[in-house]
């Protein structure tokens, strides 16, 4: 991959400047530092940065963002690169910023049902620390074991919970932002209600580290329900599953999960992961993992038999009802490691379309038909209580998307037929490098130019993440 930036690398002249900032111990110039945080999860793309830091504080980043805005330096901020449209590669090279020391838990606001948290917290970690209080934070990407909590706020991550909890955004209250020229800000205030001036916290979340570094986090929880019962609800039909699927919700069920694992998904992610007691029927085409939560075990019970009743009208096969904490814990990790394991197999390239979830059935159809015609292999899973379909692409000899003429053409296809079904091109992985080429798909010029305006207003010299979701030259 050929990379930009590469000749010249001005971050290099600056060294000591950075070391005098964090301390010498967390600037990083060595081969093997700069290759670890040359890739992330997207495809196989591998981009070196000039230098590594690791700072402590928003005051060292905004020392350092000082210094990179006077002299044009770029910057990539990083989570823990867990990323699937490498929104933290470093393609033209300079400073990669890594959030990874600055993972406090700040403080947990049990009386107004709070926390504030730096950015390098691992998701799960968080949701852990606010759980021990009765406290719920909802958004659970798969990667929740090993994402940082900043990264999900770059993205917008939403996760299986967000069909019935909302995604990031819904609980991002506040945030202290370093802006490109060092300025340090916070966006809004810590209040569930906030009608004063343009929101920019919601301007931040999902904006994949374009507009400002995010330092400190408020988000709102939640109690935490007392119960969740689960299910595995095989089909005989992909796309009866997909239709099945809003037939719940039409039916008056909000489940706290809607997941859709197509068989060849399924097949794969079992032979990495252990899960002898979750039946995989491998003649049948689909399986919908079902969760409904809340604090009355009765009223989920018969919620659970409600849907399994109305779901044998789609054709589905035995559903399988898991038992206790082992089994549902066993049927999440074959759910959450698809991803990884279909990459594995071959799957590498990675879309992330969302539709209106009555269009769902439309969409799968469509899928397999572009697959046909575009001569690449595909398998479908993913949030199907939202509408949000991954798709991953096997396609021989073209093992990534980005700048590939082997790709691309089909890639506009997908992205036509999402956009003909009112649907749009990220749900929750972001835009980052590889699908920017197809974002005049579903925006106008005039949409662009308002988006480009925004990222000069926060950064005039296009130093942070730039050429990430749009090229803002
Ligand atoms: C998932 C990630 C890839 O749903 O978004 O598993
Ligand atoms: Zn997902």
């Amino acid at each position: 991959m050929l990379q930009e930036g590469v000749k010249a690398d001005r971050s290099l002249d600056y060294i000591a400047s950075f070391q005098r900032i964090t301390g010498e111990q967390f600037v990083f110039t060595d081969a093997e530092s700069l290759d670890k945080y040359a890739h992330d999860e997207t495809e196989n793309l591998h981009f070196l940065p000039g230098v590594v830091i690791k700072p402590r504080t928003a005051e060292e980043i905004s020392a350092i963002m000082r210094i990179c805005n006077e002299h044009h330096i770029p910057v990539t901020p990083r989570g823990a690169g867990t990323g699937l449209s490498g929104g933290a590669l470093p393609h033209r090279g300079g400073v990669l910023l890594s959030m990874e020391r600055m993972n406090s838990i700040l403080e947990i606001d049990e009386r107004n049902l709070q926390v504030t948290t730096e950015p390098g917290v691992i998701t799960e970690v968080l949701q852990n620390a606010v759980k021990e209080k009765g406290l719920f934070y909802p958004p659970d990407p798969s990667s929740r074991g090993s994402c940082f909590i900043g990264g999900n706020i770059a993205e917008n991550s939403g996760g299986p919970k967000a069909v019935k909890y909302g995604v990031v955004k819904d609980y991002v209250l506040n945030l202290e932002v370093v802006l490109p020229n060092g300025d340090i800000i916070w966006t809004g205030a810590n209040v569930l209600k906030n009608s004063t001036g343009y929101n920019l916290t919601q301007l931040v979340v999902g904006s994949e580290g374009t507009l400002g570094i995010v330092t400190k986090i408020v988000l709102k929880l939640l109690p935490h329900p007392k119960y969740d019962l689960l299910m595995l609800v095989p089909f005989n039909s992909l796309e009866k599953a997909g239709e099945a699927v809003s037939a719940i919700f039409r039916a008056g069920f909000t489940p706290s999960a809607m997941e859709l694992v197509e068989i060849n998904a399924l097949k794969i992610v079992s032979k990495f992961v252990d899960s002898s007691v979750v039946p995989v029927t491998d003649e049948m085409e689909a399986h919908l993992i079902i969760e409904v939560d809340g604090n009355h075990m009765d009223t989920l019970m018969s919620e659970m038999e409600a849907i399994a009743e109305l779901l044998t009208r789609y054709d589905c096969g035995d559903v399988f009802f898991a038992d206790d904490a082992q089994q549902k814990a066993e049927l999440w990790k074959l759910r959450r490691r698809v991803a990884e394991a279909v990459k594995i197999d071959g799957y590498t390239i990675e879309e992330d379309t969302v539709v209106p979830r009555a269009e769902l059935p439309a969409l799968i159809r469509g899928v397999k038909e572009l697959g046909r015609q575009y001569r690449f292999d595909v398998v479908c899973y993913g949030h199907a209580g939202d509408g949000n379909l991954h798709i991953r692409i096997r396609k021989p000899g073209s093992i990534y998307s980005l700048n590939n003429p082997d790709v691309i053409p089909a890639l506009k296809a997908l992205f036509e037929l999402v956009k003909s079904l009112g649907g749009t091109i990220s749900g929750e992985h972001g835009i980052g490098l590889v699908q920017k080429e197809y974002m005049d798909i579903v925006f106008s010029g005039a949409q662009m130019q308002l988006m480009k305006g925004i990222k000069k207003t926060f950064d005039p010299n296009n130093i942070l993440n730039s050429g990430k979701i749009f090229d803002a030259e």
